[in-house]
Parts: C-alpha cells; structure tokens; sequence
C-alpha cells in the first residue's frame, strides 16, 4: 500500500512553481493512493513570521489546495501545528538523529549564510521536522522537488536507525515520488535560479493570484535567449532560459517536452510568449478565481482544516504511541 505524504510552506504568494512542482501533482496522485497534504506552519516559522500573516497565509494555501483539485472527501489537509505528534515525534527522532548528519544539509547552510551562530536552533532541526512529518504518518511515498531530496534522504537514515536500534522494520522508508517533466520551475529572470517566493523581483515569477495583464506582462518581459526555438531537446542545454519556458509549457499543457519541442521549433520568442502567456491564463485563472471565492468563506476553510486535523491525530497519535513504547517511556 501506498500512503503519501507532502507538505508546502504558508510563507507568502504561492507561485507557478508550487503548482506545477508539487500542487497539480498532487491533484492527480488522489485518483490512486491515500494522501495527506499538511500545510507546514512550524517550519515556517523557522523565519521570522509576521503572526497576522501567517495565519492568513494558512488559509491562502488551504484555499489554494481546494481550488487546485485537492478533494477533502478524500484526501487530509490539515496544518502542522494542530497535530501535537508532530513536534512530540521531533524530539523522540532527534535522540536518533547524529549532529554530523545535519551538518551537511545544504539548505541550512545557505539559509545561515555566514552567521551560523546566529541561526535558530529550528532552522538546524527543520529537517528532523520534515522526517516526523512523514515518519509520523508511516508514508510510503513523498513527492518533493529537487531542493528537498537531501531532507527525504535524511528521513529514510532516521527511519532506518530507529529500525535497526530496535531490530525491527517499524517505519517503511519512504521514497521520493518522482515526477515526469517540469517539476522544476526555474526564474523568469534567470533561468538557472528556482522559481521562488523570496526573489526579490515579482518579476521572476508568476503568482497564482497575477491579473491576467499581470501574467501577460511577466511572460513578455521573461529573460530569453538571441536564438529562435529549438527542434531538439539537446539543444536545450546550454539555454536555461528556453528550456525553462518550454518546460512551463508543456506540464501546463500536459505535454510530453519533445513534443512541444517539435511543435515550437524554430518560432521566435515573441510569438511562443504569447501562446505561453494565453496557456498559463487559461490555467491559472481559474484557479485563481476559485480560491479567491474560497477565501471570502474563512468559516469554510476552518472547518476543512478542523476536519483534517482529526483524521491527521487519529492515524499519527497511534503511530506515536506505539513509537513511545518501542522506545520504552512508560505510558500511563
Ligand atoms: N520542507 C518542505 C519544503 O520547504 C516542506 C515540507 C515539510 C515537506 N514537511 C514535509 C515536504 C514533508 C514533504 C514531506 O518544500
């Protein structure tokens, strides 16, 4: 059996590159597995948060997940922090979890930057987090991008450790859920940076909630290249910038790359922009309207989330109970 799960952060405008990378991914998994999408405040908070924001941006993404396709009938959604096993499971996996392991995950370092000493503890632990996220839940399957494979790898190390530390096979070792084409949307300004929520130019990306002149103006202005298109996927590597933009093409148009590829070939940017940009439109606008729709009903929202929360606590407050006395702490 197959049990997934992932998660997204509620920092600020959720962008293409959430939806493409993860959300709409996500959509199609429902059909056949059980799926858990956690909106993951506590490791937002490892910033700095504005409290009024957060909570607000909580909702945006929940709205973001129903209006994408995400089904609640089916599928849980629920914030992080409603479900205490989350953190409790935390602390019981970082006694399992070497120091030397953390050392080398990459995004801490970058995100540190030079004053390591002054970065929060939570930011070093985040990923012990993300594996009680998973771990918490037994989940067989995470659909992450690139940027968080290192943190999955980690996860199965933790799980791996507690398993052999007590001769036992408790956690499945969950596996990266890998996705065809485009998971990896890239800037509209650079096409070797990811597309991001914290690049400083609106520009460099496409927010869900863009106007339509909006999104027409930023495909305009997206970084190119001198070339016309290519007629070979080879031809693309040294070319971030088109592979990037025929990339975004064909998983919003569900396209295998080659074939887009073909039907592009030898077009200049300009006319290509402005199929990408009525593409992109006729997708994003929709969904954008919809969330819109379910963020005038907060009620709605709460009571979505409230739903998931008890069906998260259901499944993770066994796991961590059995987790506890494999451990030996006494239940009382
Ligand atoms: N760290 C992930 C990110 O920033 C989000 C995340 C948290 C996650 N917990 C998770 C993803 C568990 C997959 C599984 O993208």
């Amino acid at each position: 059996m197959k049990r997934i799960f992932s998660g997204v952060q509620p920092t600020g405008n959720l962008h293409l590159g959430n939806y493409l990378g993860a959300i709409k991914n996500w959509v199609s998994l429902q059909k056949d597995f059980e799926c858990i999408f956690c909106i993951v405040d506590l490791h937002a908070i490892t910033i700095k948060q504005d409290p009024k924001e957060l909570e607000s941006n909580t909702l945006e993404v929940t709205a973001a997940y129903l209006a994408s396709g995400i089904n609640p009938k089916k599928t849980i959604i629920f914030n992080q922090s409603s479900v205490y096993a989350h953190t409790e499971l935390t602390w019981l996996l970082s006694c399992f979890t070497p120091i030397g392991w953390l050392n080398r995950m990459t995004q801490f370092k970058e995100k540190a930057g030079k004053k390591k000493d002054a970065a929060v503890l939570g930011l070093y632990s985040y990923p012990v987090l993300m594996a009680s996220d998973i771990l918490a839940y037994k989940a067989t399957h995470v659909p992450v991008g690139e940027d968080q494979k290192q943190h999955l790898e980690l996860a199965r190390d933790i799980a791996n450790t507690f398993n052999q530390t007590y001769s036992n096979n408790f956690f499945p070792l969950p596996e990266p859920q890998i996705f065809g084409e485009a998971t990896r949307v890239m800037s509209l300004r650079n096409g070797e940076d990811k597309m991001s929520k914290s690049d400083e130019s609106d520009y460099s990306r496409i927010n869900i909630t863009d106007t339509k002149d909006l999104i027409n103006l930023k495909i305009q202005k997206a970084k190119t290249d001198p070339h016309s298109l290519p007629s070979k996927k080879e031809e693309l590597e040294n070319r971030p910038e088109a592979a990037n933009l025929l990339g975004i093409y064909s998983a919003l148009k569900n396209e295998k790359l080659d074939k887009v590829i073909k039907e592009m070939s030898g077009k200049d940017f300009l006319s290509f922009k402005k199929l990408l940009a009525e593409l992109t439109i006729s997708k994003i606008e929709p969904i954008s309207k919809k969330m819109n729709d379910y963020l005038k009903n907060k009620d709605y929202l709460k009571k979505i989330l409230k739903e998931g929360k008890e069906k998260a606590d259901d499944i993770s407050s066994k796991n961590l109970l059995e987790i506890k006395k494999i451990i030996g702490l006494l239940i009382i």
